[in-house]
C-alpha cells in the first residue's frame, strides 16, 4: 500500500520509552512528521488553540491532520532483531524436537525448497506483510543461501515499505548434501548480495545488508575468516546464532578446541563486533559476556523459540545489569509466531522464571522485567542493537515516524475497555491481551504502509 507522503500532523495519545525503565504517556500530543517521514515537533498537553496554530505554523490543511479518536494512540514500530523469513512457512508446526535435531528434520528440508524463486516469491510476500499487519516495522531477516531467493526477499522488503537487514545464509560444512555451498561460492555470492543490498540501499535506506554465517557448526574457519574480511571491507553488520544450546555448545568446543569458547570462536575470525547481533545467548560464560561487551556486540532476545525448542532461559535482566545491548527477536520458526506481543508476553515469562530460581552475586533473586523494559527491549533496544538508535525507536525529534496506530475499540477485539480504564490499562490492556486487530495503521518512514480502518 505505499501511498505516497506529505507532511502530516497527528493529535491524540502516544506512548513510548524516554528510556529502559521509563514509558511516557502523552495526552493532547501533537507529533508533526515531515515529508520524508521525520519527526519534526512533538508535544504534549496542547490545547485546540495551540492544534490551530501547529497546522499553520507547518502550512498543514486539513486532509494533513489527523486527530485520533478517544481511545486510540500511537505507539513505536516493533523491531524484531532475529527472525528467518523462510521458516515462516513451517512456523507453527514441527515443535516436537530440540535445535539440531530440528535443524535436519524441519529447517534445512524446508528452506532448501527457496531454490526455486516462484516458491521464494510467494512466501516472502506471505510473511513480509504479516510482519507488517502485526505491526514488526523494523526486521532483521536471515534468508537462505539462495542468492536469488535473498534478492527476492530485497525486493518484497522494498515494495511493501518495511525497514530490514536482509542476509544471504553462509553454510559451507557439516549441512546436508541438498542444502550446502562450497566456501568459494558462499563468499563469492555473498559479496554479491552484499553489492546489490547496497545498491538498492542507496534508493531505498530501508534496506541494508546484514553478513549472515547460519552458526559455527555450519560455517569452516576458512568461511568465517572471509565473512570477518568482508563485514571489515564494506563496514556492514553480522548476525549469527550463539549460545542457544547445550549440545550446540558441545560440538562448537569439538570443533574448536583452540579456542576458549564460542563467542571466542566468532571474534577470532573477526565477526563479532559493534555491529554484530547474536541471538539467543542462553547460556554463556562470564567470560563470553564481558567479551560482548567488549565489542559492543548486541543481543537478540527470542524468547518463544528458547522455550519451544526446550534451549532455555535467557537471563535477560543479568544482561541489562551487565548494560549488555539487548533487542527482541521472534526467531521464527524456532518461536512459533511472528508477533512482536507474543515476544513480548514470552519474555515476560521467561524473565518470571528466571526471578523464581536464579539469583544476582549478592543472593537476591532477580527481579522480572517491567512493562517499560519489556516494551524498550522490543523497540528501542531492538533499535539500539541494529545501529538505528539515532533513526528509531521512539517519538524523539529527528528520529522517523515508526509508528502504530492501536485501537482498543475494535468490535472484533479481543479485550474490553471499561470507565476504571485509563491510558496505562488500556496500554497494558492492548500489550497482554490485544492482537493485529487492534493494530489499525502501521507507518513506516511516515508512510502508511497498512491500514485496517
Ligand atoms: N542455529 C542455527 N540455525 C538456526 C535456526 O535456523 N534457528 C535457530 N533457532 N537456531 C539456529
Ligand atoms: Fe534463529
Amino acid at each position: 500500500m505505499n501511498s505516497s507522503t506529505t507532511s502530516r500532523l497527528f493529535f491524540g495519545k502516544f506512548v513510548h520509552n524516554v528510556d529502559l525503565e521509563n514509558l511516557e504517556y502523552i495526552h493532547d500530543g501533537v507529533i508533526v512528521v515531515s515529508e520524508t517521514g521525520e519527526i519534526l515537533h512533538v508535544e504534549k498537553d496542547v490545547t485546540q488553540e495551540q492544534l490551530a496554530n501547529l497546522a499553520s505554523q507547518y502550512s498543514l490543511t486539513a486532509d494533513q491532520v489527523t486527530i485520533l479518536e478517544e481511545n486510540q494512540f500511537f505507539m513505536p514500530g516493533f523491531i524484531d532483531t532475529h527472525i528467518h523469513a523462510p521458516q515462516y512457512v513451517f512456523a507453527g508446526s514441527g515443535m516436537n524436537l530440540q535445535l539440531l535435531e530440528w535443524l535436519e528434520t524441519y529447517t534445512f528440508p524446508r528452506e532448501a525448497f527457496f531454490k526455486s524463486t516462484e516458491y521464494a516469491k510467494k512466501a516472502y510476500s506471505d510473511v513480509v506483510s504479516q510482519l507488517i499487519r502485526n505491526g514488526t516495522t523494523t526486521a532483521c531477516y536471515y534468508g537462505t543461501i539462495h542468492v536469488e531467493a535473498c534478492k527476492i526477499l530485497a525486493d518484497t522488503v522494498d515494495e511493501m515499505g518495511q525497514r530490514a537487514y536482509i542476509g544471504k545464509v553462509n553454510m559451507d560444512r557439516n549441512s546436508p548434501d541438498y542444502y550446502i555451498e562450497t566456501t568459494e561460492d558462499s563468499v563469492e555470492k555473498t559479496e554479491e548480495f552484499i553489492q546489490f543490498m547496497l545498491e538498492k540501499s542507496k534508493k531505498n535506506p530501508r534496506v541494508y545488508p546484514v553478513i549472515t554465517p547460519r552458526f559455527v557448526p555450519s560455517c569452516t574457519g576458512d568461511l568465517m575468516r572471509k565473512l570477518g574480511e568482508l563485514a571489515r571491507k564494506y563496514d556492514v553488520p553480522v548476525q549469527s546464532h550463539l549460545c542457544e544450546n547445550r549440545g550446540e555448545i558441545e560440538w562448537v568446543q569439538q570443533l574448536h578446541p583452540e579456542l576458549p569458547s564460542y563467542t571466542a570462536v566468532y571474534d577470532h575470525y573477526g565477526l563479532l563486533t559493534d555491529k554484530t547481533i547474536m541471538a539467543h545467548c542462553v547460556h554463556l560464560t562470564e567470560e563470553e559476556c564481558a567479551l560482548i561487551k567488549k565489542r559492543n556486540a548486541g543481543i537478540a532476545h527470542c524468547a518463544n523459540s528458547n522455550f519451544a525448542l526446550r534451549s532455555g532461559i535467557c537471563n535477560v535482566r543479568k544482561l541489562l545489569e551487565d548494560k549488555q545491548k539487548v533487542g527482541m527477536g521472534t526467531d521464527v520458526a524456532g518461536g512459533y509466531t511472528t508477533s512482536m506481543l507474543d515476544a513480548i508476553r514470552t519474555a515476560a515469562i521467561a524473565s518470571a522464571a528466571v526471578s523464581f530460581t536464579e539469583q544476582d552475586p549478592n543472593g537476591n533473586n532477580y527481579s522480572q522485567l517491567k512493562l517499560a523494559e519489556l516494551i524498550y527491549l522490543a523497540t528501542v533496544g531492538g533499535a539500539k542493537v541494529m545501529g538505528l538508535e539515532e533513526r528509531i525507536g521512539n517519538f524523539m525529534v529527528g528520529k522517523q515516524f515508526d509508528a502504530l496506530l492501536i485501537d482498543p475499540s475494535k468490535p472484533e477485539s479481543n479485550f474490553r475497555l471499561y470507565s476504571h480504564d485509563d491510558f496505562y490499562t488500556t496500554f497494558e490492556k492492548f500489550i497482554h491481551i490485544g492482537d493485529d486487530r487492534n493494530i489499525s495503521r502501521v507507518y513506516i518512514d511516515g508512510r502508511l504502509v497498512n491500514s485496517k480502518d
